[in-house]
């Protein structure tokens, strides 16, 4: 096992392999609640008691799960010495975290991370949260974990479609970070991160970590916005048919197009960030039918600040760089929409 830093009272360690993660496990003590969802609760046999097993997915980030977790936590007898343990994606850590941090005023929180989503990002910062009324992260705080525990080995089970969405949160990192060796691992090592080399993914996930904690050390959080605006316009569109992270690769990639069309970077970058994505399977040429730009406009009015004519955007101009920009609706629908072609 290896300490690969602290964020907060947060300590990140990685294990290499099952058999390191099942030493640690048994270090955990009797006093602790595991929560898991149903595929990741085969991951760990016997599961101890007491635990709480939730259905996968964005369903389960609500009330009454929430209320679930705190019910068998009360019945078992825990208190604010015990450890809430989280095994799962975003969804179990983030639900995990909240459930802590409310619990007899804030327990402990130790989080195993299942997904490249939750090792190379969701675990880092602390936000916790639960869906409401149809608002995604409606109600949450800001509760840093005890410990956090990587075990890379676990993503040889994570489907396809959840690899590469939490991928694009790495690649994102790197075009955002100062540094340029996260980038450098992502174009020079594609094909062994196709082939989740062991190696090259753990790499990436502690180079992903390391941008982050940086980017919130700088109070630059709002960089991790990224392709945003776009993305979740698409989210809807698609009625959640793409993943999160493919439809935020394609506002990465569509918005430094209207980037260098406003003039704000040069072509040959809005190609290279287009080349980045290419080789991990993200439909980087995708636009929006004609025929959808009245939809997407009227999205894209209610999700952002909409000044009649003008949407603020975050586009990337350099590698680590990113500015905020008020684009018109013109430049826009040229973006995003597919171009006529005349015969
Ligand atoms: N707190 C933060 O800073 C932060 C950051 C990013 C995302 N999030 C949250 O994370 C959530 C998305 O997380 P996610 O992408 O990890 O999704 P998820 O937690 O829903 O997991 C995706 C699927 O993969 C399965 N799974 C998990 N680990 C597996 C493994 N090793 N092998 C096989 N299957 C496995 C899960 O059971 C689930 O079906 C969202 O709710 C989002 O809001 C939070």
């Amino acid at each position: 096992m290896e300490t690969l830093f602290k964020y907060g009272k947060a300590v990140y360690k990685t294990v290499d392999n099952f058999n390191e993660l099942s030493y640690e496990i048994g270090n955990f003590g009797n006093n602790v609640l595991w929560i898991c969802d149903t595929n990741t609760a085969r991951m760990v046999r016997p599961l101890p008691q007491p635990n709480v097993i939730i259905n996968t997915g964005e369903g389960s980030k609500n009330f009454t799960t929430l209320e679930r977790i705190l019910q068998v936590a009360i019945d078992a007898d825990l208190n604010k010495n015990s450890t809430f343990i989280g095994l799962g994606g975003g969804v179990v850590c983030d639900i995990t975290a909240l459930a802590a941090s409310i619990f007899r005023r804030g327990c402990k929180c130790l989080l195993i991370p299942t997904t490249i989503m939750a090792m190379g990002d969701a675990c880092l910062g602390g936000k916790t949260g639960i869906n409401f009324r149809g608002v995604k992260n409606a109600i949450g705080n800001t509760y840093e974990a005890n410990e956090v525990l990587l075990c890379p080995e676990m993503l040889r089970s994570l489907p396809d479609r959840e690899y590469y969405s939490g991928l694009s949160e790495i690649i994102k990192h790197a075009l955002l970070s100062n540094s340029r060796e996260l980038y450098q691992k992502v174009v020079l090592d594609r094909q062994k991160i196709n082939a989740r080399d062991l190696d090259t993914v753990s790499d990436l996930i502690r180079l992903s970590l390391e941008t982050k904690k940086e980017v919130l050390e700088q109070n630059r959080s709002e960089i991790l916005k990224l392709g945003h605006v776009f993305g979740t316009v698409l989210e809807t569109m698609t009625d959640f048919n793409k993943s999160h992270g493919e439809c935020i690769v394609w506002g990465i990639i569509r918005s430094t197009e209207l980037g260098y069309k406003c003039g704000l970077c040069e072509k040959s970058f809005a190609d290279n960030i287009c080349r980045v994505f290419k080789p991990f399977k993200y439909d980087v040429d995708y636009k929006i039918p004609r025929t959808n730009w009245q939809l997407f406009k009227s999205i894209l009015a209610k999700n952002n600040t909409y000044n009649s004519s003008n949407h603020e955007l975050l586009i990337l101009t350099d590698l680590g760089t990113v500015v905020s920009y008020a684009a018109e609706e013109d430049a826009i629908q040229d973006a995003v929409i597919e171009s006529v072609v005349y015969r």
